[in-house]
């Protein structure tokens, strides 16, 4: 249960060194999009500090929810690991009516976040990303912690639905910031989605690419409208939510400031104590002798 901050591996070394010569290349030559954007966002937000929040996942995949076709076996329904980015509005990690990048195609179809992670790692729009463990049944929650600031105070995530062709779920480009402010709490029913990729329509049919690469688009009781379609309910007006996405604020807000505590004791709480060899001293209770004084009796006579 850690913030993962993704670091460039042995293998990927030189494409990250190719990366920072792009970013270089681009100071230089001031590719004015990103920085004016920036510019934007730090107007936009102006809440101060770099607040730690914990993303949950919880998953809501159940068969009373969502009885067709529900997935019992080879593999059952579950999810995928969760991945995510911290970043700012010139950027989005997926959205409505974009084409899925191939970092997201192959998070989408396969699950694999190699891809993705590299992708993000290039994007000077990106700040940090993060993966969260797989829930390995419909139902289930998992977690990881990140740190926003004005500069990036979005967060997007994806998490794919295990099995299907391309599915996945997850929230895009939300803001954390509000009003000059941190929000406190934040609470995101989820859809399904379709990555626009695979032309399957059911969780469990065999995968064959699109002819041609759809935009990712939301699925719903009616789209595809098609009734082999796993997630096409005839009766139904919309699907119950697949799962919920909580954003809680770990670190209090630098605005407010809190009551003076003490400073904290890291290194007590971290320091690994060896081995307790109680050694109980002798309890040897001396009791003081009991010596009553009693004040002389100088009777006054007067
Ligand atoms: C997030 O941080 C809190 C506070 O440090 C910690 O208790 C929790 O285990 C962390 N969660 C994850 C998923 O790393």
């Amino acid at each position: 249960m850690r913030l993962t901050r993704l670091s460039p591996d042995t293998d990927s070394a030189v494409m990250w060194r190719l990366g920072t010569f792009v970013l270089a290349l681009c100071a230089l030559l001031d590719c004015g999009v990103g920085a004016a954007t920036i510019r934007q966002d730090a107007a936009g937000c102006t809440a101060r500090g770099n607040p730690v929040y914990s993303v949950v996942f919880k998953g809501e995949w159940t068969k009373s929810k969502f009885p067709k076709q529900y997935p019992r076996r080879r593999p059952p329904a579950q999810w995928s690991t969760l991945a995510g980015r911290v970043h700012n509005n010139a950027h989005f990690m997926w959205s409505q009516g974009q084409l899925a990048t191939p970092g997201v195609r192959l998070f989408a179809e396969e699950g694999k976040t190699v891809w993705l992670m590299n992708e993000g790692k290039f994007i000077p729009d990106v700040e940090s990303q993060f993966l969260a463990p797989r829930v390995g049944r419909g139902v289930g929650s998992t977690a990881a912690n990140i740190t926003v600031n004005n500069k990036y105070p979005l967060v997007s995530f994806m998490v794919r639905l295990v099995p299907s062709p391309d599915w996945f779920t997850g929230v895009s480009s939300l803001s954390l910031c509000e009003d000059g402010q941190w929000k406190d709490e934040v609470h995101v029913d989820l859809d399904p989605w379709d990555a626009g990729t695979d032309g399957g329509l059911t969780f469990s049919s065999p995968s064959f690419a699109e002819k041609r690469q759809h935009r990712i688009s939301m699925i719903t009781s009616k789209f595809p409208n098609h009734p082999a379609s796993s997630f096409y309910y005839r009766r139904r007006p919309r699907l119950p939510r697949i799962g919920e996405a909580i954003f809680i604020k770990l670190t209090p807000d630098p605005t407010t400031p809190e009551p003076t505590t003490l400073p904290p004791t890291t290194t007590m709480a971290t320091t690994t104590l060896p081995p307790t060899t109680t050694t109980v001293p002798p309890t040897t209770t001396t009791i003081p002798p009991t010596t009553t004084t009693i004040p002389p009796t100088t009777t006054t006579i007067p």
